[in-house]
């Protein structure tokens, strides 16, 4: 897929799709509830997919608006090893669910997830008292053998969203309380969901085992995926773009105070709340921008957005030096040495370092990026296009994972 990027300044009002992180959530919540449930404006990606047909394996009837389920004490055992596809997500918040249930499931997945770590999520569910074993290099496939959960206090030692709720999901079906512990920073959309249903408090969390009752629930559109577009809007002088009820919620929206100290300007308003989760809008202008410095909890709350985040950096005065951020080593691809490999193959300046990245930035000449099967990185190339060099990004079917027609999106965008 070739892009060459916008001719003039572009104003932009772009409909993003569904939050990919909130749909898991809600459907395996609605999918753990007995009766209906309707969520609506789900992700349409292939992540989300891979949620709804493993809940499907359960015995639960899963549309595109609507969850009816027997409730997780009638969930079945799959007849067959549940395919997650390429979603970490997916795989890891369904082991959590499955663990207190009487029979054994078997989790795999691509070749990304394949290759994914799983020992870190099988030492948590193990420390609840959870049966899971997983491959002999602590990779898929993934095997939870339910077990009775007596509850626990549960350390976490990386700030992972994905493994405080597959320990929450769990928890639900212990005998008692569950504490959950884990440096700061992670997106806490389960935590304030499992608050607002009653489910649990505090911090350290505390979730108070109980049923989950069917949801109602108009899900916002994805602040991860919307960071393209941001980054796009910054980046082209002049240029704005405003995306209407995305994800507010503080773990997922690093990227607009950094984008902010980069020098653009940034509006967010919240305007209402998902199950105690904040929502808004949020309009990007773009204007010179600096380069910054990002470490700490800045870092995981900007985890996602870190491609797109380099792409502003290639285009900004002065070095940007991104610490703090090993774990995207473990991602769909190792994304330290993709986001590199991006920087350098459009000619700019970047190296990694053992837990991050720096970037010089020197101006762009184009050219060829490998996605490397990553939904980020091939969307993180085409907005790099925003400064009117060429493009073509190989791989780019990647994005099917999250935003299926991103770059139609893109193109309006840039001509509008
Ligand atoms: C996610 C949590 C994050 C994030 C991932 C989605 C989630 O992963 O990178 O894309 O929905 O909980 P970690 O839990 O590994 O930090």
């Amino acid at each position: 897929m070739r892009f060459s990027g916008p001719s003039a300044p572009f104003h932009a009002t772009v409909m993003v799709p569904g939050d990919k992180s909130m749909s898991h959530r809600s459907l395996i919540l609605a999918a753990m509830a007995r009766g209906k449930s309707r969520i609506v404006h789900q992700g349409g990606g292939a992540d989300v997919e891979s949620t709804r047909a493993a809940l499907r394996l359960f015995g639960v009837a899963v549309g595109s608006d609507q969850v009816v389920s027997p409730g997780i004490d009638h969930w079945t055992q799959p007849a067959a090893a549940v395919d997650a596809g390429n979603s970490a997500t997916t795989m890891r918040l369904l082991a959590g669910a499955v663990a207190g249930r009487p029979f054994v499931t078997t989790f795999e997945g691509d070749r990304s997830l394949m290759s994914r770590p799983m020992g870190r999520l099988a030492a948590v569910l193990r420390s609840l008292g959870a049966r899971v074993s997983v491959g002999a290099d602590g990779r898929p496939p993934v095997t939870v053998t339910g077990a009775m959960l007596p509850g626990a206090h549960v350390e976490i030692p990386i700030p992972s969203a994905q493994l405080r709720t597959a320990v929450a999901l769990a928890a639900l079906q212990a005998s008692g309380a569950t504490s959950i512990s884990s440096p700061p920073g992670y997106r806490d959309h389960t935590e304030r969901w499992l608050a607002a249903l009653g489910l649990g408090s505090g911090a350290p969390f505390v979730v108070n085992p109980g049923a989950v009752p069917p949801l109602e629930i108009d899900l916002p559109a994805d602040s991860s995926s919307a960071a393209f577009l941001w980054v796009s809007a910054a980046v082209n002088r002049g240029s704005t773009v405003l995306t209407e009820r995305v994800t507010l919620n503080p773990g997922r929206i690093g990227l607009l105070a950094i984008l902010k100290r980069m020098g653009a300007e940034v509006t967010a308003i919240e305007t209402g709340r998902v199950l105690g989760d904040p929502v808004g809008d949020v309009e990007v202008a773009g204007s010179e921008l600096v380069g910054v410095e990002v470490r700490g909890v800045e870092t995981v709350q900007a985890i996602d957005e870190l491609p797109a985040l380099a792409v502003a950096a290639a285009h900004a005065v002065g070095p940007t030096v991104v610490a703090d951020a090993a774990e995207l080593r473990a991602k769909e691809t190792d994304r330290i040495a993709a986001i590199v490999a991006m920087v350098r193959g459009l000619g700019g300046h970047a190296r990694d370092t053992s837990d991050g990245f720096e970037i010089e930035p020197v101006p762009l000449t184009g050219g060829t990026v490998d996605s490397r099967g990553d939904h980020r990185i091939a969307m993180a190339a085409a907005v790099a296009a925003g400064s009117g060099v060429e493009v073509e990004v190989d791989g780019f079917g990647a994005t099917g994972v999250s935003w299926p027609g991103f770059e139609h999106a893109l193109e309006a965008m840039w001509s509008s």
